[in-house]
């Protein structure tokens, strides 16, 4: 039962009429993307949303950064960080935020899809410092919310989702071939959508669009390639769940350029381990 192109087409329209990421969140990714705007400009932005900033110093004071003393302002947090890293805060914790809903239901277990996010970012985080990547908080922010389009079909059209679930547990298959079979797009693909309605940067939308084929990455393939590889590592070494139980074929052309061994892996392996514990206030704030 392959949904019809006008269904198609209604479940799309729905998917753009999905919340917006706040005023404050949209403005500061716009701001980001001038070479022009200064940290200072960056962090009096978020300064003006309260709660927005709340969040973000909760996220700044936590083991996962585990800065010596408190921090106790957004132009405090700027100036140490740096304005890349509070903007991927600030997305982050409006991601969150937008999501929080975590009943799921027994089909899609939210709380184990956050704990693969999780294992995601952290995997990209670490990959992106082997690989010389430019920005490690950005490969976080990118591996955590890699699989919003899910969290989107599971929220905006729960019964269609529910069908595809049922259609991954009866045939063992992996979730976006069974999203792309019963609904004609995937969870990449919804992810694409939402990521321009939300403005992010290109730089982030790549990974998000192409974690599954990251040979179409133009833009930004170093980070494609350390998403879909993370996510395949995530996979097999079982931290949290996606929603599937099978391992994707790793695009080995996608990581040639990232040079890694055996060695390099299994050393992943023992770092991640410790590294997800710390990054673990990210699920707390849900
Ligand atoms: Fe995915
Ligand atoms: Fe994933």
């Amino acid at each position: 039962m392959v949904m019809e192109k006008s269904k198609i087409k209604e479940l799309i329209a729905k998917i753009e009429k999905l919340p917006t990421l706040p005023v404050v969140v949209a403005r500061i990714n716009a701001m980001v993307q001038n070479p022009k705007t200064s940290a200072r400009e960056v962090g009096a932005a978020i300064a003006t949303d309260p709660s927005l900033s709340a969040r973000v110093l909760k996220m700044v004071n936590s083991a996962y950064f585990g800065f010596p003393s408190q921090i106790s302002s957004i132009s405090h947090a700027t100036t140490i960080l740096g304005f890349n890293a509070i903007q991927n805060l600030a997305l982050t914790a409006t991601v969150f935020q937008l999501f929080r809903d975590n009943s799921g239901d027994e089909l899609f277990d939210r709380r184990r899809f956050w704990e693969h996010s999780l294992g995601v970012g952290v995997l990209s985080r670490l990959l992106a410092e082997k690989t010389r990547y430019a920005d490690k908080e950005e490969a976080f922010t990118a591996g955590l919310i890699h699989d919003v389009g899910k969290i989107v079909l599971d929220q905006f059209v729960h019964e269609e989702f529910k069908a595809v679930m049922g259609l991954v547990r009866a045939n063992d298959m992996l979730l976006y071939e069974a999203e792309s079979r019963l609904l004609g797009l995937n969870h990449a693909n919804v992810a694409y959508i939402v990521s321009q309605k939300w403005n992010l940067p290109k730089k982030l939308q790549e990974p998000l669009a192409y974690h599954h084929a990251p040979g179409l990455s133009k833009y930004n393939p170093q980070l494609t390639g350390i998403v879909h590889l993370a996510d395949i590592l995530c996979r097999a070494l079982k931290i949290g769940n996606g929603g599937d139980n099978k391992v994707p074929v790793l695009d080995k052309a996608a990581v040639a350029d990232f040079k890694l061994n055996a060695s390099d892996i299994e050393q992943l392996k023992n770092v991640s381990e410790k590294e997800i514990e710390k990054a673990e206030v990210f699920l707390e704030m849900l």
